[in-house]
């Protein structure tokens, strides 16, 4: 057979192949998920749950690559510029929907680059200190913070992470100005806040709930409307008088744009399966992480909810005039 003979029975036959046929044939080789922070940290724990689950459905293993750095843009830079054949994928909490105001420099178009795989999960936060740190309780914090605002180190993970936002929130609620100390995820600056080298840190439960559990921390209070409930001890900011203290982290799971339809339906359908996993259910549970419910683990759920975060945050930066670069 000629080469063109060859080619033109090629193309015939690619034509004909039904597109269930393409679903069945990814993935060919294994799948890299990106994780924006450190490992060992809330997202990266999260991450390695569903991978595992993930690469029992696909038949190839999910690998995690923790990518960190500039608040999570790096690992999202990273996506934009993988090809896009369903191969590399991106967890990301709602920084990827800030971090489109906080950074005026990106080298992605937050709204063109990606394609929506599925929501994945809530989680709540809190404030946390080493056991002994002076401050008793909350109110004697809020006395010490004030007192001794510039002394006091308040660890995150870089502007665009979700403790950078937390933190911030808590300092506008009580009005003061810490000194910020960055980290490339939560994993590294919690060691550090049990060790005693920075003050505070507001992590997600998936971090810390084994820290404080364990008595590694001492937490003062949670940033959530009601207690949460594996740390029913642990009063809201709200009940201890400071108002203004509320956030709720959401996580999704994105492609690059272009990534064929039947490889993001395989993922999703992938990850569908992960979030109904018993085991992944019950160790979610115990870290207080709630899956979304199956109907929002869809492209079409993710898309919107990432577009109007971006919507809902942007003001709120720009007022705020807090820019990562
Ligand atoms: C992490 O996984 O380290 C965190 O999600 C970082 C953060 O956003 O605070």
């Amino acid at each position: 057979m000629t080469f063109l003979a060859k080619a033109a029975l090629g193309a015939a036959l690619s034509l004909s192949v039904p597109v269930h046929a393409l679903a069945q044939a990814f993935p060919t080789q294994p799948v890299t998920m990106l994780i924006p922070f450190s490992a060992g940290g809330p997202t990266d724990v999260i991450g390695r749950l569903i991978a595992q689950s993930m690469s029992a459905t696909l038949g190839q293993q999910v690998l995690v690559e923790n990518v960190t750095g500039a608040g999570g843009t790096l690992a999202a830079g990273r996506l934009a510029q993988s090809t896009p054949d369903g191969h590399t994928l991106l967890l990301h909490h709602m920084g990827m929907a800030t971090s489109a105001t906080l950074y005026r420099d990106l080298p992605y178009d937050p709204l063109t680059a990606f394609d929506y795989v599925g929501q994945v999960t809530t989680v709540p936060m809190l404030l946390v200190s080493r056991p002994d740190y002076p401050a008793q309780d909350f109110a004697a914090l809020l006395e010490m913070v004030r007192e001794n605002p510039e002394e006091t180190l308040l660890a995150n993970a870089g502007p665009g992470a979700v403790s950078h936002l937390c933190g911030m929130l808590f300092m506008q609620a009580v009005g003061v100005q810490l000194t910020t100390v960055p980290y490339p995820g939560t994993g590294p600056a919690l060691t550090d806040t049990m060790g005693g080298q920075v003050d505070l840190l507001c992590d997600q439960t998936t971090g810390a709930t084994s820290a404080v559990a364990g008595g590694g921390v001492k937490a003062y209070a949670t940033a959530t409307a009601e207690r949460i409930e594996t740390l029913p001890d642990v009063p809201t900011a709200l009940e201890q008088g400071l108002e203004g203290f509320e956030i709720g982290v959401w996580h999704g799971m994105y492609v690059p744009a272009g990534t064929p339809e039947a490889a993001r339906e395989r993922l999703t359908e992938a990850l569908r399966i992960a979030l109904a996993d018993e085991t992944v259910i019950q160790r979610f549970a115990e870290l207080g992480t709630t899956p979304v419910p199956q109907e929002d683990i869809t492209p079409q759920s993710l898309e919107a909810l990432f577009k109007s975060e971006i919507e809902f945050w942007r003001p709120l930066i720009e007022q705020a005039g807090e820019y990562a670069n």
